[in-house]
């Protein structure tokens, strides 16, 4: 499976972290930037990772910034995406489950990275439930 990935200054460390732990279990990670932790802006990162996930060029998204809200702003602006924001693994779960979030977005400053990483794992390891969450998710899109 092949993932994007991409984080503004404030989740830039654990972005490099899930990169190499990601590699490690035999996920193909694409990576968006940022490529330090200079402080930049988090839509420069989000669009191209939301782009890539709507023309199938990556299968799913993973964005961290500082409170996770300035990604999943940008992201749900794609008529493609469905950028859940999780902050604990139960969360993580359900994102999956019932929105069937194809972009995960974590808040770095507010959770471990032993936490996001558990989150990912959780995330990626759910299956969406169907049924009445279909229903719903596709009323999200609007005109
Ligand atoms: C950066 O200071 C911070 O604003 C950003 O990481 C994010 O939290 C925005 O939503």
């Amino acid at each position: 499976m092949k993932i994007g990935i991409c984080s503004d200054h404030a989740g830039f460390q654990y972005k490099e972290k899930l990169i190499a732990y990601m590699t490690k279990k035999g996920y193909e990670m694409v990576n968006f930037g940022t490529d330090s932790e200079v402080s930049m802006d988090y839509s420069d990162v989000a669009h191209p990772l939301a782009y890539a996930v709507e023309k199938g060029e990556v299968d799913l998204g993973i964005a961290l910034c500082g409170t996770g809200n300035g990604m999943a702003m940008t992201l749900n602006h794609h008529k493609g995406i469905r950028a859940g924001l999780a902050w604990n693994s139960e969360i993580g779960k359900l994102v999956k489950e019932h929105n069937n979030a194809n972009v995960l977005v974590m808040p770095a400053r507010f959770i471990s990275y032993r936490m996001a990483q558990n989150i990912v794992n959780t995330w990626l390891e759910t299956a969406f439930a169907g049924g009445r969450h279909q229903r719903r998710i596709e009323k999200i899109p609007c005109e």
